[in-house]
Formats: C-alpha cells, structure tokens, sequence
C-alpha cells in the first residue's frame, strides 16, 4: 500500500528552513538581475545589487514588482530564460487591457507539480482517492495545477474542468470521487444542482473539497461543509507566482493556509507606505520566487489582505485566511467594505443562501449599496431584509438596501464568482 509521507523540510527546524530561503533568495535575485533587463533597471535604480542581500530581512531594500510590470513588458518581457526553454505558458484574463503572461520551464512545471502534490496531501488525500477536478482547465493555472499534482500523488484524476453543471453531477454520482477541487462558489451551485435532481448532497461520495482562487469565509465553510457533509480546505495561490499550490490548509488543523515557504517568501506590508509589517499584522502579501527559472518574481505584490502566522502542522508560516483583495474593497461613503464581511453576515441568517451580489450606484452624490441575495428553498422570509439591513449597519456601519430575491435568480458562476457590481463609474 502506498504512503503518502511528508517531505523533510516540512518538518524540518525553523533554522533549517531560514537558511535554505537565504541560500535560494540570492540565487533568485542574482538570477532575476542577470537576465531579465526590466529587473535589472529597477534594482540599480534603487541602488539595490543582488550581493546586497546578507540576511532575509535585506529583502526590504528591493523593489516591488507589481502586475504593471508585467503589462509594460506584454508578453514574455519578464521572461529569464531564452524561449527554446518555455515550456508552458498560463495567462491570466485581465479585466481591464491586456492579460497577465507567465511562463514555465520544465523544471517550474515539476516545481509546481511537487507543491500541488504536496498540498492535496496536507488536504488529507489517501492512497486510492478519485479526484475529480472542476477548475477550469486552459490559460487558467486551476485546473492544469491540480491535474498534475492529483496526478503525482498517485490519485485518480478525473479531469472534468468548469461548467455542464448536470453532466458534473452525474461524474460525482457515477465515479464516486472522493475529492473535489472547484471554488467555493461553483460548488455551491454542484450542490443545488443536487438538489434540483431530487439527489442528497450530504450523501454524496465527496470527503475533502479543495476549494480556493476566490475569497470565501469560514462562514461558507461551515455551511458547505454541513451540506455536503465533508472537509472544505482552503488552497491559494495566484498564476503571476505559479499558480494554485503556494499555500495550502491542513486537514489537521484547518486554521489558515500553510505558505511552501521553501519556493515562496511570504512578506506583508502596509499597502500605503510599503513598510514590512512584523508577523501578525494585517497588511498586503508579497512574495519572491526561491526556486522560480522562466518568470522570477520579486517581492511581487498580489493585493491580497492577510497576516502571517507561526507554523502549527507544519514549520512553515501561515497566512490566515484571506479577507479580500484590495481592488475588490469598496468604499461606500467613506467605509471601507469588503464583500466576505457581507458574505459573513448573511450566512448568520439561516434563511438567506450563500448566492448573493453587491450592487453600487450612485443616488446624486452618495453611494447606494443594493445587496441582492437568495432565499434558502424551502426557508420563510421572516423579514430576512430588515434583519441583515440592520446588521450591515451596526456590525459594519454602512446603509445597505436589502432585497431578498427568489432561488435562481442570481447568475451563477462556473469558477471565480463575480460578487461586486460596481455601476458608479459608468
Ligand atoms: O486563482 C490560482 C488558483 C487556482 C488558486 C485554483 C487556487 C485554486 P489567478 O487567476 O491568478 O490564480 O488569481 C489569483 O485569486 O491573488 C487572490 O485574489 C484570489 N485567490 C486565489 N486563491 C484564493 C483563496 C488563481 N484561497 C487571485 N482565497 C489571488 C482567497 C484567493 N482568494
């Protein structure tokens, strides 16, 4: 029978895993500077050389790397390795101009393999699991990342990608998955259509969902965790610093995402001054590439809103679960807003389902925030509006107009779901 064992290093000593950050940290910024001329400008124009960095906390002398730098040098411009070594190319769908290029060569795409494979085991896969993968599969990392580490595992990998949500249904009914890697929100709607095919989703053959590339709650955990009767792991990651697989929840613990800090370091700052904040401060992830050859990136900010923690099942840090994006806060007359502090709330409301949008407008000079959300099948409106009106002001301290609106009536999404309509700009 196979055993799925640790690596070393994830056991390894606090002092252990330091010095091997250092070890590669020089190596990727010496890589970075030596062959990527976009980099090389930005350090000397700091005044920072890669031989600057003595000691880990040396990092803070270096710039930032931001999703601009990769537009300016659309496509390959970041690129560190000749062409003849790429051999994969993921992008990410920019909502506004043009995509996000990133590259990989063999040995990234092993690198990757081994941390997805190394995060569907600390999800709590066994010997024998059938996972059944409902990222998409294409430019986005989701899918092709967890059909390669699925795969090197040893596990059953089904890869049945995004949408045909029936036709997901009869897969999960039929093959009896064991594992399923989707975003929160499409699983949702895998549930309802359970559902509506007279099927219980708590009798489904899933025991571990491996569900990330959106914000979601520790409220919609426990909710999809209750219906689908099984244990909703979080997973991170983003395609700029390889894809899904850079950090990870533990099954043991389910208290925040482990960072591989052996191949990503993890830094948070405060995102107006870009001063690195000490551990336990709420602030903007940053990471650098240790092991990365096609796209290095350095101190890369993602806007993502966390704060890292010590290690618990692992040496390696945690980074609690994420809040929200910085892009994806709303200020609503002057009150900072992010859309899980409303998605928190209304699950508190056992009536009102997790499928909800946020809508801005303005009337005349002030914003008008429309929270649009569905009614549990079968669930009495028992005033549900005025109940949740009432706690986004006083929990958050913004006016909210609340309408509770009949089941199906929100577009569902079949990977990241939109939950901000933002109706102010146009
Ligand atoms: O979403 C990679 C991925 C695929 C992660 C599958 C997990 C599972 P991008 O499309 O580049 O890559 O989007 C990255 O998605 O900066 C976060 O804002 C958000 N995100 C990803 N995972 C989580 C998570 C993939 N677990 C962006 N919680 C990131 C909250 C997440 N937000």
């Amino acid at each position: 029978m196979k055993t799925f064992a640790l690596d070393p290093i994830e056991k390894a000593s606090v002092d252990e895993l330091r010095a091997l950050q250092l070890e590669r940290l020089q190596w990727s910024l010496r890589h970075a500077y030596d062959n990527v001329e976009h980099y090389r400008r930005k350090f000397d124009a700091a005044g920072a050389k890669p031989g600057d960095l003595k000691r880990l906390e040396d990092l803070a002398k270096f710039p930032f790397t931001a999703k601009s730098d990769l537009r300016e040098t659309y496509p390959f411009g970041m690129f560190a390795v000749p062409m003849d070594q790429v051999v994969r190319i993921h992008a990410s769908s920019g909502t506004t101009g043009k995509p996000t290029v990133v590259g990989y060569t063999a040995r990234d795409i092993e690198t990757w393999t081994h941390c997805m494979a190394r995060s569907i085991r600390a999800a709590g896969a066994r010997p024998g699991d059938k996972v059944h993968v409902a990222y998409g599969y294409g430019l986005f990392t989701g899918g092709l990342g967890a059909h390669y580490g699925a795969e090197r595992l040893g596990l059953v990998t089904i890869p049945m990608s995004g949408g045909m949500t029936e036709r997901q249904v009869q897969l999960i009914t039929d093959f009896k998955p064991e594992i399923i890697m989707v975003t929160p929100s499409y699983m949702l709607a895998i549930a309802d259509e359970m559902d509506r095919q007279g099927l219980d989703p708590k009798q489904c053959s899933l025991r571990i969902g491996i569900f990330g590339a959106e914000p979601w709650t520790n409220e919609m955990r426990r909710q999809i965790e209750q219906r689908l009767s099984l244990d909703a792991i979080d997973i991170y990651g983003l395609s700029e610093v390889m894809g899904p697989g850079v950090a990870q929840e533990c099954v043991e613990t389910k208290d925040g995402l482990t960072v591989w800090e052996d191949h990503f370091y993890p830094e948070v700052i405060d995102p107006d001054t870009g001063r690195v904040l000490p551990d336990g401060e709420q602030g903007e992830l940053v990471f650098t590439s240790l092991t990365k050859e096609a796209l290095p990136v350095i101190r890369y900010r993602t806007r993502d809103l966390t704060r890292l923690l010590p290690g618990t099942a692992r040496t390696m840090r945690r980074m609690e679960k994420i809040t929200g994006r910085s892009d994806d806060m709303m200020i609503i007359r002057g009150v900072n807003v992010f859309p899980t502090q409303i998605e928190e709330l209304i699950l508190k409301q056992p009536e009102l389902s997790p499928h909800y949008v946020l809508e801005l407008t303005k009337s005349g000079p002030l914003d008008h925030l429309a929270v649009l959300v569905e009614i549990q099948p079968g669930a009495q409106d028992n005033a549900s509006a005025a109940t949740l009106a009432h706690n986004i002001k006083s929990m958050i301290g913004v006016s909210a107009e609340v309408k509770v609106v009949p089941i199906s009536t929100i577009e569902r999404s079949i990977g990241k779901a939109k939950r901000v309509i933002d109706k102010r700009k146009s």
